[in-house]
């Protein structure tokens, strides 16, 4: 039997519902900024795609865009000046930058410097998290999407093995320590050398590399839950995932691509700004 498709799409629709209703009873409309550097199509898409979102819904959305073409020069330096702008915005709930950045940038560097506030990514990485007291941080919204992707086949996962492909530690570490907790073993891996040996052991596999079809039926263990976080541009607005659509053959789930995981990263992502601009709200009350 082919693997059962996750609808992302239709799982964000309802989340997105509930926060219109929520978002309409704020006092001020809430702003997310987005900061896109150079010309990725797939962060092109997604940056669309959350400014639709946040249309949708009642958002306010601030975009700051420095393509390879209209700001071929910006430093390091010129993107966390405007970061540090955005951080003093009253009207600027969250911030993200949109990744990957081009290589000549440190992607850890400029995302540490979003005010913990305003991190509605949850990328940051902190040194001390014991020393916030009062602060709870915001779990990235690709991991939550994945949860609730994962949630979604209503299969206990307790005691299974998980596989990560990726590159970006940004990504992959807070997803390991998510899965974790649910008491899932997690090998995060690189596409290297015999690297299927290692896929083909997973129960639950997770990948996010930006390379078209990479992971083949052959590379799966039977019945594995797969969850492809891949979004690669193949023709005029025709976009595939990182897992080949063979893959149904043999996996018991999969996300597609479109409309497995991406709508629901965006959807997290809009929550996140909400229960911060709500934070916002009461503290600025009292
Ligand atoms: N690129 C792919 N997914 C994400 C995400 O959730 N946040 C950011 N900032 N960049 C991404």
């Amino acid at each position: 039997m082919p693997a059962q498709l996750i609808d992302g799409k239709a799982l964000a629709e309802k989340i997105l519902l509930d926060l219109k209703n929520k978002i309409a009873k704020l006092k001020r409309r809430p702003g997310l900024a987005a900061i896109l550097i150079g010309d990725d199509p797939a962060s092109i898409l997604y940056i669309k795609n959350k400014k639709l979102a946040c249309e949708k819904i009642g958002l306010n959305f601030h975009a700051y865009f420095y393509g390879n073409k209209t700001a071929p020069n910006i430093t390091q330096q010129q993107i966390i000046e405007m970061i540090s702008w955005l951080n003093s915005d009253d009207k600027v709930d969250g911030i993200i930058v949109q990744l990957p950045i081009p290589k000549k940038f440190n992607s850890q560097n400029i995302i540490n410097k979003i005010k913990l506030e305003k991190d509605v990514d949850g990328f940051r990485r902190l040194k001390n998290i014991n020393s916030l007291v009062n602060y709870d941080v915001l779990s990235p919204p690709l991991i939550e999407a994945v949860k609730a992707a994962l949630k979604s086949t209503s299969q206990n996962l307790s005691g299974k093995t998980a596989v990560i492909i990726c590159n970006s530690p940004i990504f992959s570490e807070p997803m390991k320590t998510s899965l974790e907790k649910n008491n899932i073993k997690v090998k995060i891996i690189k596409p290297e050398k015999n690297f299927s040996e290692e896929t083909k052991k997973a129960d639950i596999l997770i990948i996010i590399l930006g390379k078209k079809y990479f992971i083949k039926q052959s590379m799966v263990k039977p019945n594995a839950i797969v969850i492809d976080i891949g979004t690669n541009l193949i023709g005029k607005n025709k976009w595939a995932g990182d897992v080949d659509p063979k893959v149904a053959q043999v996996a018991s789930w999969l996300t597609p691509v479109p409309g497995g995981i991406g709508p629901l990263t965006v959807t997290y992502l809009l929550k996140n700004v909400y229960d911060l601009a709500l934070k916002n709200q009461k503290s600025k009350t009292i």
